[in-house]
């Protein structure tokens, strides 16, 4: 884990925004329809603080039509910056070809943020050291090794979200998982974010990672369960993750009292903090999977033992759909829709308010 905090002077404060100085144009140009010849510029997290904060999710990507079509639905939504969760290419050496197809969508200047997925963060299916040379970061006052394991504020002043994107359950270069085993490095580094962001008391505290714990995908807890439960515990509002081709969000989940941990494979209904699309913030945590960003579809199996724990799904057998999360966020509430791409109808939406 060496190189993570030695890298930390490379993502200065200083400078890395200037890109959003002209975000409102770059947001404005996306726009559907005729071009406006004087396009509005809308307030940005650089700008604006406390100002509300929208931003969009997705993972698994590829380089298809359906890539392009949630793509356009991101550019349709104007949000301030986009979290990528992983699998960008599926495929070595068309890093560039990725590239040019979101700044096409999307602009130059949009921050479309990275989080290395599986495919290439052992640079096997493309390499994530040249995805953040052609998308770098575009958020201002970045902290950690952007691609890998990086928070944000946004606004940078007057913050209503805290981004804590992390790497925990994939193999890097070396072939290794890298360590977020309880107490390491990386454990108390994402701890700590997620401390501090309370004790500033920043509104929203977010955490993307490309594997997900809990899923009725194809997939385990290849996140692993002490961390999750780490996650849980320090009341993050929702984590976020791409990895299973579906998308699967849950009721707000709680540890303590009926449930002392959440126990991966299994459902205690003592986990449920909250089962309806409005929850309060501070009992517990929404967990979101969105890896439909535009490749091939898995099925969803509402015989997992942890369907329970899930709110809303969708897959290859069930309300299939390409798309995006499109977050909402206020100092007073995150407001969160799925957002189909077109040709598709699921949606879902769930809104979390503060006391
Ligand atoms: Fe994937």
């Amino acid at each position: 884990m060496a190189g993570s905090r030695g890298n930390l002077g490379k993502l200065g404060k200083a400078g890395i925004g200037a890109g959003l100085l002209s975000l409102g144009l770059i947001l404005s140009a996306c726009q559907h329809g005729p071009p406006d010849p004087t396009p509005a510029p809308i307030s940005s997290p650089a700008t604006a603080p406390g100002a509300p904060v929208h931003f969009t999710a997705q993972g698994d990507i590829g380089v298809s039509t359906g890539a392009r079509k949630v793509l356009d639905v991101v550019a349709g939504l104007k949000p301030h910056l986009n979290l990528t969760l992983g699998d960008f290419t599926y495929k070595a050496g068309i890093e560039q070809k990725f590239c040019d197809m979101v700044t096409g969508s999307l602009g130059a200047d949009f921050p479309y943020q990275l989080l290395t997925g599986n495919h290439e963060s052992d640079g096997h299916d493309g390499d994530i050291e040249k995805f953040v040379q052609c998308l770098p970061n575009k958020l201002p006052g970045v902290q950690g090794v952007y691609g890998t394991q990086w928070q944000a504020d946004a606004p940078e002043q007057n913050p209503v979200v805290r981004f804590i994107m992390v790497s925990p359950g994939i193999d890097f270069r070396d072939g290794q998982p890298l360590d977020y085993s309880k107490d390491s490095e990386r454990w108390r580094w994402t701890a700590d974010a997620i401390d501090e962001a309370k004790s500033q008391k920043i509104p929203w505290t977010v955490v993307g990672m490309h594997v997900p714990c809990l899923s009725i995908g194809n997939y385990g807890c290849p996140a692993g369960h002490e961390f999750t439960n780490m996650l849980i515990e320090k009341k993050v509002d929702l984590v976020l993750s791409g990895h299973d081709h579906v998308y699967q969000r849950t009721h707000q989940l709680g540890v303590g009292g009926q449930c002392p941990e959440l126990v991966p494979a299994s459902f205690s209904a003592g986990c449920l903090t909250d089962t309806d699309s409005t929850m309060a913030q501070g009992s517990g945590t929404v967990f979101a999977t969105i890896g439909v960003g535009g490749v091939g579809l898995y099925n969803v199996n509402a015989d997992d033992p942890e369907a329970g724990y899930f709110a809303s799904s969708s897959g290859k057998n069930r309300n299939p759909a390409l798309g995006t999360l499109h977050v909402t966020a206020t100092a007073a509430e995150l407001a969160a829709r799925f957002v189909p791409a077109e040709g598709y109808t699921f949606s879902d939406s769930f809104t979390l308010q503060r006391r």
